[in-house]
């Protein structure tokens, strides 16, 4: 059955997403971030015209936060557009570091994800659909080492970019969290559960987003991205968290998307990586 996986995703694989085309550190960089927290389709309605703007780490720093912030628009946690932001300066003053990890907002996943992608490096990422994937072949919860070991089973034979994505689109096209079409898997006859695997699909609730913190921070944010406003007339705990973020100064009373950095400062100072 090994083997499988290969013309099921060069037959069904999502080929045509915008960012799939490209082998471009940045490009794919920049995707993964965006989908790490917001779903394919609404990146993809925004993800070609904000490469247009911001097609390489240089037109990036030199566009400054505020650009890339208002740019980000509404795809949700706009922190990482700060992070993407200070990645990009990192990379235009210090070259892009072997590990991107090292890149503020670039976590374990990402990093994996963009080398695969891009270098056909072997390392596995892990997120949520591919846990899913190995977690149903093998009918248990796995530590990340064992889901790592897992992908390398299952993807034997391929490349690692292609593997990464393989099993990224079986997870969302086929062994899906809520309606697995077992019928339609390539590997069925490797799993151990064929779907009935109860555990890891009783996902958590999905946190109520109106009335939230999150939906207050969306509000203020989207007055910042219109200009600056008295900061007195902000929701004053919302403003708080941004400022912390590095989403948000206050100049004079004036509340306003951050400025650029003057020239020998930290541009990071006061924020927190990840
Ligand atoms: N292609 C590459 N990375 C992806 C991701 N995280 N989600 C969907 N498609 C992708």
């Amino acid at each position: 059955m090994i083997g499988k996986l290969a013309p099921w995703y060069r037959e069904h694989g999502r080929h045509a997403l915008p960012w799939r085309a490209s082998r471009d550190r940045w490009t794919v960089l920049v995707s993964e971030v965006m989908l790490h927290q917001t779903q394919v389709p609404r990146v993809a309605a925004v993800f070609d015209t904000f490469m247009a703007r911001f097609p390489t780490p240089a037109a990036t720093a030199a566009a400054g936060p505020a650009a890339v912030i208002t740019a980000w628009g509404r795809l949700g946690y706009p922190r990482r557009a700060r992070w993407l932001w200070e990645a990009s300066l990192r990379i235009v003053q210090d070259g892009w570091p072997s590990d991107l990890s090292e890149l503020p907002g670039v976590g374990r996943y990402t990093a994996a994800a963009v080398a695969a992608q891009v270098d056909d490096d072997d390392r596995v990422g892990i997120e949520v659909n591919i846990r899913r994937v190995c977690e149903r072949v093998l009918g248990t919860r796995l530590a990340e080492s064992e889901a790592e070991e897992c992908v390398r089973e299952i993807g034997k034979g391929l490349r690692p970019r292609d593997r990464l994505l393989a099993m990224m689109d079986l997870g969302a096209t086929v062994c899906t969290a809520r309606a697995p079409s077992c019928d339609r898997c390539p590997i069925v006859s490797l799993c151990a559960t064929r779907g009935t695997h109860a555990d890891e699909t009783k996902r958590r609730p999905q946190a109520r987003y109106v009335g939230s913190f999150r939906q207050r921070r969306g509000t203020v944010m989207a007055r910042l991205r219109v200009g600056p406003v008295a900061a007195a007339e902000l929701d004053g705990e919302v403003l708080a968290s941004l400022l912390d973020d590095g989403l948000a100064e206050v100049t004079r009373g004036r509340a306003h998307l951050p400025r650029p950095p003057r020239r020998g400062s930290s541009p990071g100072a006061g924020v927190r990586g990840r």
